[in-house]
């Protein structure tokens, strides 16, 4: 197994990350799952520079904690939360190594984060982590996406512009993407080409690994959850062949 995994700087740039998510499709789900009580202990694992996080506090989550790993990430979360007046409890943590002081009523990792898990111990580890701090009724959701061969191999073709935006910070960006798709790990080596102002910038990595459909399926049941459901999009239709997207609903067996 090839040990290197990279994730550009570039690609956690705070508010170059922000511009190009500014989509919030996925609150209205992620809302929809959260318990009623407005005191309930929410964790979100890879909860970034809290696109979800602060949204979430800002509807009235009073015991909502964000855990990633990128200083730059979690910094501009907590400038949002401060300016949101909302109290959100981020901690710097590597969620392969959860040693949290709490027990959780709902657990998530949203927007494809998983797929920054590269090899199969660092998954079981997460799942792991999850099991000892979610309450025993506690729901465990996911989302990410369901790998579509065609598509790699198309991007593995040519350079492709997948995105134009500018940033809060007034920078014109583009990003143009290459794949290499590995087929012994199951990563998906993606380069971003990231043009600034006009000029080109760097080429920065953003390696995916890439979770089958009944892989996943059987790594949950291998660690002990149930999966109450599986849907295929946010409008909660039912997974299936022509699904973009996998998003789990579990609880521990
Ligand atoms: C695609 S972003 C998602 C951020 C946020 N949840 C959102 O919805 O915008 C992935 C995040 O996962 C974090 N991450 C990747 N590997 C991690 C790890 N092992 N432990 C904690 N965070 C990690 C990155 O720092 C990054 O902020």
């Amino acid at each position: 197994m090839k040990e290197k995994y990279e994730v550009g700087h570039l690609i956690y740039d705070p508010t170059i990350y922000d511009g190009l998510n500014s989509d919030l499709s996925d609150l209205d789900f992620y809302m929809k799952w959260l318990p009623r009580d407005k005191n309930a202990h929410i964790l979100e694992l890879c909860c970034g520079t809290g696109r979800l996080t602060i949204p979430i506090a800002k509807r009235g989550y009073r015991n909502i904690t964000g855990v990633d790993i990128t200083t730059s990430m979690l910094n501009e979360a907590k400038v949002k939360a401060q300016k949101a007046n909302v109290n959100v409890n981020f901690i710097e943590a590597d969620i392969r190594f959860l040693e949290l002081a709490q027990t959780y009523d709902f657990i998530f990792i949203p927007f494809n984060s998983i797929h920054h898990l590269y090899k199969n111990e660092d998954l079981f580890n997460v799942f792991a982590g999850i099991r000892k701090h979610l309450k025993k009724d506690g729901y465990f959701l996911f989302d990410c996406y369901n790998p579509n061969i065609r598509y790699i191999v198309e991007g593995e073709k040519h350079l492709k512009k997948i995105a134009e935006f500018q940033t809060s910070d007034n920078r014109e960006i583009v990003i143009k993407q290459q794949m290499h798709y590995e087929y012994d790990t199951q990563i998906n080596r993606i380069e971003w080409h990231y043009f600034i102002n006009g000029e080109f910038n760097s080429i920065q990595r953003l390696d995916m690994r890439m979770y089958f459909p009944q892989e996943l399926d059987s790594n949950l049941l291998l660690n002990n959850f149930n999966i109450v459901d599986k849907f295929g999009n946010f409008e909660e239709v039912k997974f299936d062949e022509s699904s973009n997207k996998q998003i789990y609903i579990c609880k521990k067996a």
